[in-house]
């Protein structure tokens, strides 16, 4: 049990309480992050004059061989520390001697942790961003390969109307598009540097915030140090655009079981990433898509967690706020290992056109383009509903599609029907003719994909 704060006290922490308040268990893993923002702190110091610049350069250089050893498994992060800050502090201390207990200056572990943690979580939407979009490149190949790849479209899980594989895919791509937008926008309003704020008031130090705000990357200073070590919005966010991800992930993975269920067969999930079972030698399952599904649990009980503890926090620093950290990590590894394996996922599932097309075609979903085709020979819309309906039921007691009837058939329900009523349902009609900007008529749909590909090679 080692401590940075032992003066005030008479008596040792009890054991169990001193396991209770340690956080070294699970902030070590910004350990990069804190040696950081120490050498940027330090090398404010030295140039405000506040440290000699001999003696900040001592610090740095011995910062960076902690940081090194830390990496190369020479030092080995112990348990014996409160957290990660005593004990970057305790081995330059252990290391450097006097001049080691000068990198606290002016600060406190409040500005520091709010700092690590902002650190940390600024890699993380950086992170996720590169996912989403090599999971969009993805996405956007398949809809340039199935631009004529006809399928049913559902509502209510009932075939719908047809549309293509391109179409559907498409939804996707603006959905994970979004959450890219939305991963850039929590990058801008948090990339603000809170070290400076001291352990709530400042600091009487002559400290050049914009210095240091500066050298870790930051667009400036945060403007009130009570808000500056108690913020967590950012993480909030996150965790909030995390849980909207894994809610498109989960959307995704439940058509991807459904479609490869034995009764769709739309698609085949690739061997390397499906399992098999330990009593039924027949199974191919989906686990990757069950799994992703079932994650999403996790990181929306990260934000729950997140939104609570803070809920009835005053300002500023409360030891509450330790509680940020363990969900949240847990959430940031789950929600980039639930893209990255989605994506490899989907990139090597085959897609069954043939079943596709057969489905489509099976289900009446051109019944809107035969009510249609009646509106376009001047019967009302209403009329022409209650007409079709007739249509379907007949189809089904005869075991038959609507372009499977003859036009003796068709005119017994309503004269109004032509030989062309069979070009007019078709399933290439159907789809083609839909032709408004977001429809999946080919032409639309090649429109939109122009806007995609112009989109993802913006950066
Ligand atoms: N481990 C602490 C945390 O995660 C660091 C800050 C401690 N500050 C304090 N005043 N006890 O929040």
């Amino acid at each position: 049990m080692a401590q940075l704060w032992g003066g005030r006290f008479t008596k040792e922490t009890d054991k169990l309480v001193y396991n209770f308040n340690a956080s070294i268990g699970f902030d070590q893993k910004f350990y990069k992050q804190d040696i950081e923002g120490s050498i940027a702190h330090v090398t404010m110091l030295g140039k405000q004059g506040i440290l000699t610049e001999e003696e900040a350069n001592q610090i740095i250089d011995c910062l960076c061989k902690i940081c090194a050893d830390v990496e190369n498994g020479e030092l080995e992060i112990r348990d014996t520390y409160e957290d990660i800050h005593s004990f970057v502090e305790a081995t330059l201390i252990d290391r450097l001697g006097d001049v080691g207990k000068k990198l606290h200056t002016g600060r406190s572990r409040n500005d520091q942790v709010a700092l690590d943690m902002r650190l940390y979580t600024r890699l993380q939407v950086l992170e996720t961003d590169e996912l989403l979009k090599e999971l969009l490149e993805t996405i956007l190949h398949i809809m340039e390969e199935h631009v004529d790849t006809i399928m049913p479209g559902f509502t209510h899980l009932q075939k719908a109307q047809p549309i293509t594989l391109a179409h559907h895919m498409g939804a996707y791509f603006e959905m994970f598009k979004r959450d890219r937008q939305r991963m850039h926008d929590i990058y801008e309003r948090m990339n603000y540097c809170p070290l400076g704020s001291g352990a709530l008031a400042g600091t009487t130090y002559p400290l050049d915030r914009e210095m240091t705000a500066q050298l870790l990357g930051f667009y400036g200073p945060t403007l009130n140090s009570m808000d500056g070590v108690s913020d967590r919005d950012y993480l909030i966010e996150f965790l909030s655009a995390a849980s909207t991800i894994m809610m498109h992930l989960s959307r995704f993975s439940e058509e991807v079981i459904i479609w490869n269920s034995n009764e769709y067969q739309f698609v085949e999930i690739d061997d390397a990433y499906s399992t098999g079972s330990s009593i039924m030698p027949q199974k191919k399952n989906p686990d990757i898509a069950e799994l992703v599904r079932g994650k999403t649990g996790r990181v929306y009980g990260a934000l729950m967690s997140l939104l609570t503890t803070m809920k009835g926090i005053p300002l500023a620093y409360n030891k509450d706020m330790q509680e940020d950290k363990e969900l949240s990590f847990d959430a940031m590894d789950t929600v980039k290992g639930c893209i990255s394996l989605f994506n490899g996922m989907l990139a090597t599932m085959k897609f069954n056109k043939e079943r596709m097309y057969a489905s489509a075609n099976g289900g009446f979903t051109n019944a809107t383009d035969a009510a249609d085709y009646l509106v376009n020979h001047g019967v009302p819309f209403r009329d022409a509903h209650g007409i079709i309906g007739r249509l379907v039921l007949y189809c089904i007691e005869q075991n038959k599609a609507i372009d499977e009837l003859s036009l003796a058939e068709l005119k017994a329900i309503s004269p109004v029907f032509e030989e062309d009523l069979f070009e007019a349902v078709s399933m290439e009609t159907c789809v083609s003719k839909r032709l408004t900007i977001g429809a999946p008529g080919q032409d639309a749909m090649k429109q939109v994909i122009e806007y995609a590909r112009a989109y993802l090679s913006e950066e």
